[in-house]
């Protein structure tokens, strides 16, 4: 079994690098994870302050590798962190993990997050040797399933019915997967 790195290891790609937040990304990571609209299809409630993103960034940040990881997605050309990308329900037995992806909706569109994801997958798949990755969507989400798509991603089953609940509300979604070796 590969040995997982206690920190997201830093990985690079033409135009990005994706790190971990620090404590200082604080307004970044608000930023990300405090945009109602931009979130509107994701699977938990955006965050309402500063305050409650500080509480998960703690959490983000201390979550244990061999389940979670996420990573800051910086532009390198401004410094700027753009987005985040994240590995989690990770199953070390049956070489599986979920993920996840958000991006400012200013850098939409630019393929960044096409970028980060190819990134990680080479990671998952090269380094961690993961097997097989999911990525849960809501039908809605027609930009999150095309970039699964983009990256090898194939439409699985669904909908998965009261698969999450959101602000009260449940919703379905569907699923997504990609084996090692389909990644495009
Ligand atoms: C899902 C999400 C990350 C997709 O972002 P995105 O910018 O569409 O995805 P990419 O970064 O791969 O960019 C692809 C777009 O850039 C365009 N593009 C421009 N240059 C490109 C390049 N060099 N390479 C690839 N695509 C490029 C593509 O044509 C595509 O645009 P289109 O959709 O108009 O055809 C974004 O919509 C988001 O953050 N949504 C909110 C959070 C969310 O719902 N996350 C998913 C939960 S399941």
């Amino acid at each position: 079994m590969a040995r997982t790195p206690k920190i997201a290891p830093l990985l690079q790609t033409d135009r990005l690098r994706l790190r971990p937040f620090r404590a200082s990304d604080l307004k970044a990571m608000h930023a990300l994870y405090g945009d109602a609209e931009n979130l509107r299809y994701w699977g938990m409630d955006p965050s309402g302050s500063v305050e409650n993103t500080r509480k998960m960034m703690r959490w983000h940040i201390a979550a244990a590798p061999r389940q979670y990881t996420i990573w800051a997605v910086e532009e390198k050309k401004s410094k700027r962190i753009v987005g985040m990308i994240n590995y989690f329900r990770r199953d070390m037995r049956e070489r599986r993990v979920e993920v996840g992806w958000l991006i400012l909706p200013a850098m939409q569109g630019k393929g960044y997050m096409t970028e980060a994801g190819r990134a990680l997958l080479r990671y998952l798949i090269d380094t961690l040797k993961v097997h097989r990755v999911e990525a849960l969507i809501r039908p809605e989400n027609k930009p999150s399933a095309a970039l699964a798509k983009r990256l090898g991603f194939r439409l699985e089953g669904g909908p998965l019915r009261d698969r999450w609940l959101v602000g009260g509300q449940w919703h379905d979604v569907m699923i997504y997967g990609l084996i090692a070796g389909e990644e495009r």
